[in-house]
């Protein structure tokens, strides 16, 4: 799929069919993540692909939209604050690390015909506990994975002139 395609087929999807995941998309998604950049190339994250029937519901359990689990997938972008570059008054990057690698998840599956959609709206010590992830490490976003089934909500957006100036 041609790269502004990608962008604008991309939407939040809430709804899947149980369809497995190719492998070969598998990996192409996975090298999209690890391709992403971050600051200072730590790469402060881990990601996981979770297709673990008891894993999955453990997330169900503190994410209660029923559309997760019928994804036969659900990513979670791991981070970890410690070892991600800080800023010069110390403050840490992680969370625009993070963002950018799952983005690339998000867009790497759109080219392959998948849906997803950013999740962060849960009790993040629950979430945390769930995945078993211990600090430094913290799960900062989920996403079902699979093939959706239903259309993305309607939106509106912003203009762009009201969004970004193009200072000449
Ligand atoms: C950081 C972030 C967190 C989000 N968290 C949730 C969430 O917890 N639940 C949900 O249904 N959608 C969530 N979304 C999806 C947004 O609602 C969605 O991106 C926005 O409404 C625009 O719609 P679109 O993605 O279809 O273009 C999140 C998106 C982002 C970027």
């Amino acid at each position: 799929m041609e790269f502004y395609d990608v962008i604008t087929t991309r939407r939040s999807i809430r709804g899947y069919q149980a369809d497995p995941i190719p492998e070969a998309s598998l990996q192409r998604i996975a090298n999209a993540i690890n391709l992403a950049p971050s600051a200072c190339n730590r790469q402060p994250w881990r990601f996981e692909i979770v297709m673990n029937p008891e894993y999955r519901a453990r997330i169900g359990a503190v994410y209660r939209q029923p559309w997760l689990l019928d994804a036969p997938a659900i990513v979670l972008a791991i981070g970890n604050r410690d070892t991600c570059w800080k800023r010069l008054e110390g403050t840490p990057v992680i969370d625009i690390d993070i963002a950018i690698a799952m983005e690339h998840m998000v867009l790497a599956a759109t080219a392959e015909g998948l849906a997803t959609c950013w999740i962060c709206a849960y009790d993040q010590a629950r979430m945390n506990a769930a995945a078993g992830v211990t600090a430094p490490w913290e799960v900062l976003a989920i996403s079902p994975l699979g093939y959706g089934n239903v259309a993305p909500a309607a939106i509106a957006r912003k203009s762009p002139d009201e969004t970004v100036t193009i200072i000449r």
